[in-house]
């Protein structure tokens, strides 16, 4: 007998995500390159769009005046140095792929 598993979809900082060890089968990640692409500031471009559209509709995604920057893994000089940036978004991939191999199940591939 086939069983039609339906994925949920939800959202979350990679750095918080919510799951035990040995949860997944497989990891699928495309993580940030230093500070290649400034996603976040790109994003508050249609993320203002976006909220006035269907902000009412979730809530949830949309709390915020722009996009959520504070967890994002990025090497951004804002506030630092370069080599801080780096050393920052070194650490927390480092972290965060180490997760991700703890959630993955004995069978599983990253
Ligand atoms: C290399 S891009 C991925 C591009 C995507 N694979 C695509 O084809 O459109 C890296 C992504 O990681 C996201 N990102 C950065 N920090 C994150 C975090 N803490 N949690 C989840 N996503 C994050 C960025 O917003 C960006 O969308």
């Amino acid at each position: 007998m086939n069983v039609i598993r339906i994925p949920s979809i939800f959202m979350a900082s990679a750095t918080e995500l919510p799951f035990p060890d040995n949860y997944f089968d497989a990891v699928f990640t495309d993580p940030p390159y230093y500070d290649n692409v400034p996603y976040s500031y790109l994003s508050d471009f249609f993320y203002v769009w976006l909220k006035r559209a269907i902000g009412d509709l979730y809530p949830e995604l949309f709390s915020t005046p722009l996009t959520p920057k504070s967890k994002e893994i990025v090497a951004y000089t804002n506030n630092r140095s370069w080599e801080e940036a780096k050393k920052t978004l070194r650490t927390c991939s480092a972290n965060h792929l180490r997760r991700y191999t703890a959630f993955l199940n004995q069978t599983a591939s990253l």
